[in-house]
C-alpha cells in the first residue's frame, strides 16, 4: 500500500508551494509521488472547482457549497487517490476532508458532525497518514494571497479571498481546533523562512513514513 499526505491550511499560508518541495524531495529519493488538489483533480472536480471559486450572481447556499465539495472529494477518492496508493504510490494532497471541517464547519458555521458524516460517505473512511498544517496569522496569509493576485495581470480574487478577515480567523483557530484533537494532524510554522519550513516538513514525513 502506498501513503497518503495531506496538506492544509488559510489562503497564503504557503501549503502548494510546500507540497511541491516535498514532492521533489520524496521523488529524488526514488519514491513514486502523484499530488492532486481539492476541489479539483478529476475532470469532474475541476469542472465543479471552478464553479466554486467563482460562484453564481445568485449566491451560493452553504449545504450546497459543501455537497460541491463532497461531489469533488468522492470522485477524487474513487478515481484517482485509492487507485494510486493501490498502486504504492505517495499521493499527496493539497487540501482535503479537514478544510471543510474548517471553512464550511468553523468559518461557515454548518454543523460538525453533519460534516464528519458526509466526509465519511465521500471517503468511504480513507484517513490521511498524516496532514502537515501550514499555519500563519490570517493577516500575513491573506497579505500573501493578495499580492499573488495583484502580481499575476488579470488573475480576480476567488470567493474565498473576498470572504472578512474574521471569516479567515475562524477558519484558522477551526484548523488549530482539529489539530489538537488529531494526532495524525502536525502543525508547522509557516510564517518562517520556505527552507526552515521545508526542512521541518522533510523530517515529519520522515519520523511517521521512516
Ligand atoms: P485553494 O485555493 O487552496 O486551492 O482552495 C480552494 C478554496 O476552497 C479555498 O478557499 C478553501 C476552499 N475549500 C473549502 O471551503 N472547503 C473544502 O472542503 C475545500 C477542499 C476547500
Amino acid at each position: 500500500m502506498g501513503f497518503f499526505i495531506t496538506f492544509e491550511g488559510i489562503e497564503g499560508c504557503g501549503k502548494s508551494t510546500q507540497l511541491g518541495l516535498l514532492k521533489a524531495h520524496l521523488e529524488k529519493k526514488g519514491r513514486p509521488v502523484l499530488s492532486v488538489r481539492e476541489p479539483g483533480g478529476t475532470l469532474l472536480g475541476e469542472a465543479v472547482r471552478s464553479v466554486l471559486l467563482s460562484g453564481t450572481e445568485e449566491g451560493v447556499d452553504p449545504w450546497a457549497e459543501l455537497f460541491l465539495y463532497e461531489a469533488c472529494r468522492a470522485q477524487l477518492v474513487s478515481k484517482v487517490i485509492r487507485p494510486a496508493l493501490a498502486a504504492g504510490k505517495v499521493v499527496v494532497s493539497d487540501r482535503f476532508y479537514d478544510s471543510t471541517l474548517a471553512y464550511q464547519g468553523f468559518g461557515r458555521g454548518l454543523d460538525a458532525s453533519k460534516i464528519e458524516s458526509l466526509n465519511e460517505l465521500a471517503t468511504g473512511g480513507l484517513v490521511p497518514d498524516v496532514t502537515i498544517l501550514v499555519d500563519c496569522p490570517e493577516e500575513v496569509g491573506l497579505h500573501r494571497a493578495w499580492s499573488r493576485i495583484n502580481a499575476s495581470a488579470g488573475a480576480r480574487e476567488d470567493r474565498f479571498e473576498k470572504e472578512a478577515l474574521d471569516f479567515h480567523r475562524r477558519v484558522r483557530q477551526g484548523f488549530l481546533e482539529i489539530a489538537k484533537t488529531s494526532a495524525r494532524v502536525k502543525v508547522v510554522d509557516g510564517s518562517r523562512e520556505i527552507s526552515t519550513v521545508h526542512r521541518e516538513i522533510c523530517d515529519i514525513i520522515e519520523g511517521v513514513a521512516g
